[in-house]
């Protein structure tokens, strides 16, 4: 029997992730990214079709007989493109746009969550500016500002100075109409990827994110510096709280909708000092980082598993992983996450470690060739060293050793990635 063809759709660290485990399965006969980055274009075959352009995306996959689409960002997600494959016949790994309102609308979210009695943070809905006051007034600072839209992780504010938090909760009645003020939780972050369908679902490796641009956990807030997994803030009660009080009545919810969620349901955590879970947000996609050091610790086939999940079967599939550790350092563009300056050339993008049990290479993201084949900047976070050995610290040592052969002028990486877990 011939092996599947499938197409990840998107251009990052996450989508060069995917390519690279789904290359490695034996189910997989070949891969196509669009548009793919420098990376996927080593592994696969890349195409000029924009993440944005839904019936591109569709046309594509028709045209290279596709039997699997695996959908990397929320965007296209949000916009239909499951539904529409879905139409098609063709098997999809990422909800319909009904499932993918859990990431499209922070509102919704919350909404499902209260109905589903799912710990989180309390919530007040804003329509009008003269009563910023007094919502402001009901919790204590920092205050949490977020928008009700889908804000590519740009869309919350997180501070302790009132004028800062009244101007964004104006700002955001004046652009979207409403504005949410949440209560502010204590404690450490972890995120769970858990791929579900109707049949059931697998939780991947749980990991931890580091969203601040500098050592130290301070700076902007970014689309994450780098992350690490295991995390062993969750530890097997804070995973028995997390299955029974958060994924199991959320699988229940989607399970029984009328078109099921089949894709990946992030679960971001924030777990307090007596271990207790709350969700600080669902996304509907995998994670990035997250993704980069998840999947290299999985060790069933991944093609299997994504095919088995868009086709509503992962009941019957036998997830496997490593007993190993995981770390990804994030290599970012002068001037990120504000204004990256990108085009300039980058070297030593193909070192790696081979070591047998430890080893260690690059993810790239915000890369492409230029017509004379020199690797360039092409984004705000450009590329990441994954590390990957029995122990959390040698995975580290190993992600860092790569990291440093990487040259890019302006160039920033944090260097505390996986400080949290040792
Ligand atoms: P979100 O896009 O909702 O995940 O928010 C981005 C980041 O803001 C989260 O990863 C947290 O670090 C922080 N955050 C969001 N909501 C809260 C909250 N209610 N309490 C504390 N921190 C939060
Ligand atoms: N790393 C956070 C996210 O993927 O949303």
């Amino acid at each position: 029997m011939s092996g599947l063809a499938v197409l990840v759709v998107g251009s990052g660290g996450r989508e060069h992730a995917l390519v690279r485990s789904l290359a490695k399965s034996v189910s997989v006969d070949c891969v196509h990214a669009s548009p793919g980055n420098a990376g996927t274009a080593i592994l696969g075959t890349n195409h000029k079709v924009s993440v944005n352009d839904i019936n591109g995306i569709v046309l594509l996959a028709k045209n290279l007989d596709i039997d699997l689409v695996v959908v990397g960002p929320e965007g296209p997600l949000v916009n239909g493109l499951s539904d529409r494959l879905n139409d098609e016949g063709i098997p999809c790994f990422g909800p319909n746009s009904i499932g993918a309102k859990l990431e499209g609308s922070k509102l919704y979210a919350k909404e499902i969550m209260k109905s589903l009695k799912i710990p989180t943070a309390g919530l007040i809905v804003i329509e009008n500016i003269e009563r910023i006051d007094e919502a402001l007034d009901s919790f204590s600072p920092p205050w949490v500002v977020k928008r009700d839209v889908l804000a590519g992780g740009k869309g919350v504010i997180v501070t302790d100075i009132r004028l800062d938090a009244y101007c964004a909760l104006k700002e955001g009645i004046e652009n979207d109409d409403l504005v949410l003020l949440e209560e502010f939780l204590q404690g450490e972050e972890a995120s769970v990827l858990v791929v579900m369908d109707e049949s059931g679902y697998v939780c991947l490796p749980a990991s931890q994110d580091h969203k601040r641009l500098l050592d130290g956990d301070v700076g902007p807030n970014t689309g994450g510096m780098g992350a690490y997994a295991p995390a062993p803030i969750y530890t097997p009660a804070v995973e028995q709280r997390t299955i029974s009080e958060i994924i199991e009545p959320m699988h229940h919810f989607l399970r029984n909708q009328d078109v099921p969620y089949r894709g990946c349901l992030y679960v971001g955590l924030m777990i307090n000092s007596s271990g207790a879970p709350s969700v600080v947000e669902y996304n509907v996609r995998f994670g990035d980082p997250e993704t980069q050091v998840t999947l290299p610790l999985i060790s069933s086939d991944l093609g299997e598993l994504l095919m088995s999940c868009a086709k509503g079967r992962i009941a019957s599939y036998n997830f496997t992983t490593y007993p190993r550790s995981s770390a990804t350092v994030v290599l970012a563009s002068e001037g990120y996450p504000e204004k990256s300056i990108t085009g300039r050339k980058i070297f030593g993008s193909d070192t790696n470690i081979d070591e047998g049990e430890i080893y260690a290479f690059v993810h790239h993201a915000g890369t492409s060739k230029s017509d004379s084949g020199e690797l360039l900047s092409n984004g705000g976070r450009v590329l990441a060293a994954t590390g990957i050995a029995p122990n959390l610290i040698t995975a580290i040592d190993a992600a860092y050793e790569v990291i440093r052969s990487v040259e890019l002028e302006g160039s920033h990486y944090r260097n505390d990635i996986g400080h949290r877990g040792l």
